[in-house]
Order: C-alpha cells, then sequence, then structure tokens
C-alpha cells in the first residue's frame, strides 16, 4: 500500500518535471526567436577619424550620453539591476568592428545579430553619424580596464514575458522615438537644442520628452515643465542637481552631476531654448483648457 502511494507520487513528481522542462524549453525557444528576429541594420560605414579632435568630441559625447553611468566610470563593464552585463566599452570597441558597435547604439542588435533587451539604444538612435564615429574614436582610444564581470543571462521571469508576447526587446520600440521636428528652425539654438534633448533627455523624460515612453516608469515629468524655469534657473539644476526650491531629485539630481554638469554654457543654452520653446507649445496646444 505504503509502497504504491509512493510510486504514484514519484510518478507525480517526475511528470510535473516532465511539464516544467517543456515549459522552459518553450519559453527558452521562444523568446531566442524573438531576440534573433530582427534584421541587421545596414553597416554603418562612416569613416573613423582618430585625431585629437574627435577622440575630445568623442569623450565629450560618451561623458554627456551617460555610457559611465552603466558601463562604469571607467567604461570597464558593469552588472546592472542583478541580471544584464552592460560590457567592457574600450575592449568591445577595439575587438568588434565600428558597424557592430553603432548596431548596439543605435539600433539595439548586439554582436551576433542577437536583439538586446536592456541597453537604451532608443535614447541614442538619432545620434549623427559622424558623432558615433567619434565616440568609438573615443573608446578605442582611452586605455582598457579589465574588470571581472560575471555572465550575462535573461531572467526566466523576462523571458516568460517575452515568449507570450507580453514584452519585447529594444529594436521592437525603436520606430516609436520620434524624428527631429526642429532641424529646419530658423533659430540655430532650438535646432542644436532638440539634438541635444534627443540624444540625452529621452533616456527618462519620454520617446518625444513629454512623458511618452511606452512601457510604464513614470517617474520622470513631461520636460514642458521647463517653461517654469528661467535661464539661471534652469543652469543651475544642470550643474548641480538641484531644481527650483533646492530640493535632492531621484535620479535627476546623480545624472545632472555626472553627465549634464559636463554640458558646456552653449549646449546648456541651446537646451533651455528648444525646452522653453517645447513648453510654449505644449501651452498653445492645451488651449484655454490649460488655464483651468
Ligand atoms: C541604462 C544603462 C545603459 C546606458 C546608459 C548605456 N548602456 Fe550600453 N548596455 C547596457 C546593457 C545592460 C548592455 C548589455 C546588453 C543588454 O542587456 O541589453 C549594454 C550593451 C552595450 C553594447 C554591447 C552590445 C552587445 O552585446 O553586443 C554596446 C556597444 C553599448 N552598450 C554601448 C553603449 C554606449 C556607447 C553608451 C553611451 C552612449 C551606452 N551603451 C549607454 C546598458 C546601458
Ligand atoms: C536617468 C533618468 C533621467 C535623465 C537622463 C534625465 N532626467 Fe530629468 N528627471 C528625472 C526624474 C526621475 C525626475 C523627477 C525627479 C523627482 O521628482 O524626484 C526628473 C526631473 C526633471 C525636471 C523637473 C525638476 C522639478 O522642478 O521638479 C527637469 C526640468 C528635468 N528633469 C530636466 C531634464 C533634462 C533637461 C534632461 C536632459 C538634459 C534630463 N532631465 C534627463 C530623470 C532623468
Amino acid at each position: 500500500m505504503t509502497h504504491t502511494v509512493l510510486r504514484w507520487i514519484g510518478g507525480a513528481v517526475a511528470g510535473a518535471g516532465i511539464v516544467v522542462a517543456a515549459l522552459a524549453a518553450w519559453t527558452y525557444t521562444a523568446s531566442e526567436r524573438h531576440l534573433r528576429s530582427f534584421p541587421a541594420p545596414p553597416p554603418f560605414t562612416h569613416p573613423i577619424a582618430t585625431d585629437s579632435g574627435a577622440v575630445s568630441r568623442g569623450e565629450h559625447l560618451v561623458r554627456t550620453r551617460g555610457c559611465r553611468g552603466c558601463h562604469g566610470d571607467q567604461l570597464q563593464g558593469e552588472l546592472m539591476w542583478g541580471m544584464a552585463v552592460a560590457p567592457n566599452l574600450a575592449e568591445y570597441a577595439r575587438r568588434e568592428t565600428p558597424a557592430t558597435l553603432e548596431a548596439a547604439l543605435r539600433h539595439g542588435i548586439g554582436a551576433g545579430g542577437r536583439a538586446l533587451y536592456s541597453m537604451p539604444s532608443y535614447n541614442f538612435v538619432r545620434l549623427r553619424d559622424r558623432d558615433v564615429a567619434d565616440m568609438i574614436a573615443y573608446l578605442r582610444a582611452i586605455p582598457v580596464v579589465h574588470a571581472e564581470l560575471p555572465r550575462a543571462s535573461l531572467p526566466w521571469t523576462v523571458r516568460w514575458e517575452i515568449a507570450r508576447g507580453l514584452d519585447a526587446a529594444m529594436p521592437r520600440y525603436l520606430d516609436q522615438v520620434p524624428p527631429l521636428r526642429r532641424t529646419e528652425d530658423p533659430d540655430p539654438a532650438i535646432v542644436r537644442g532638440e539634438y541635444i534633448a534627443m540624444t540625452s533627455c529621452n533616456e527618462c523624460h519620454g520617446f518625444g520628452l513629454r512623458a511618452d515612453t511606452p512601457w510604464d516608469d513614470g517617474s520622470a515629468p513631461d520636460l514642458a515643465i521647463v517653461s517654469g524655469y528661467s535661464p539661471r534657473a534652469f543652469t543651475t539644476l544642470m550643474r548641480t542637481g538641484l531644481p527650483i526650491g533646492g530640493r535632492e531629485l531621484a535620479l535627476m539630481s546623480g545624472v545632472a552631476r555626472t553627465r549634464f554638469a559636463y554640458f558646456t554654457d552653449g549646449e546648456i543654452a541651446d537646451l533651455y531654448a528648444f525646452l522653453r520653446d517645447l513648453g510654449r507649445r505644449a501651452m498653445a496646444d492645451a488651449g484655454p483648457a490649460g488655464k483651468n
């Protein structure tokens, strides 16, 4: 009797094991199929200048666009959120071709053609060719700092969502990033400011800077808020991380100090011109209801 029960329990456990294994296999296969479903972008062929001007422009871009925030202070690579490894960029830039690096940066496709999940390529998709080339020149010029990095693996919870079509890899989102709209504006400060904002601030403030990120993170406000800032208060926010009223902001104070404090005065003025105009247009669009 006991023997039969034990045998039955043993059979049930083995059966459950088979179900779990089959589910895991399906989840893995379906998520890998998604990650490998994106075509390779056209190869990046812009020449990589190696003069000191290119390298220092690249340094400024890498600094202000925040690569260090995830890839480490010395770009040596870092484990992010316990699940993704942002690789050593100095080493990667030497090992891989410029086209491979550009595919990751602007298209969210990793070396080997597999889509990336955590790398925020939506923030870099509008970077100009020459700026990408200068960033690569810089990454190739700096010393490689070696660091022990764990192996990255996509968690099962993420794979499970991807397998069921409830989540997607980075390239799926990139055509939702609006194009630059102000490239023909008569005010060159607005043209330059839009470019900076659309390659720096949209990591958190929404693809179009209007708290319009397609997934729900919801913490960074619509940048139309800048219309309430004087040029001076805006400069203080960029240089020190402190907003009007002086409170410490979640995330923002930190990124201002590590990235935006490195903007030139001219870049801050351009950003301000563009964002104040964005706020003005937002108010005009809201119409009389905006007065309530
Ligand atoms: C918010 C964090 C974050 C920021 C900011 C960031 N990265 Fe990444 N990056 C990652 C993660 C995480 C990975 C690993 C792949 C993944 O999990 O998506 C990665 C992967 C990469 C890869 C390798 C892709 C591959 O596997 O072949 C390159 C190249 C790269 N990033 C370049 C950059 C550059 C250049 C910048 C700055 C302009 C930058 N990243 C900014 C998080 C970030
Ligand atoms: C890494 C994410 C991140 C990036 C990148 C970022 N911000 Fe923010 N920002 C935030 C968050 C989060 C808040 C809200 C913080 C809070 O209320 O505590 C915020 C708040 C703000 C505010 C409102 C401050 C106030 O008065 O309440 C302004 C203005 C602002 N950011 C401007 C910018 C500009 C301009 C850029 C690009 C140059 C930028 N941010 C880039 C995350 C970010």
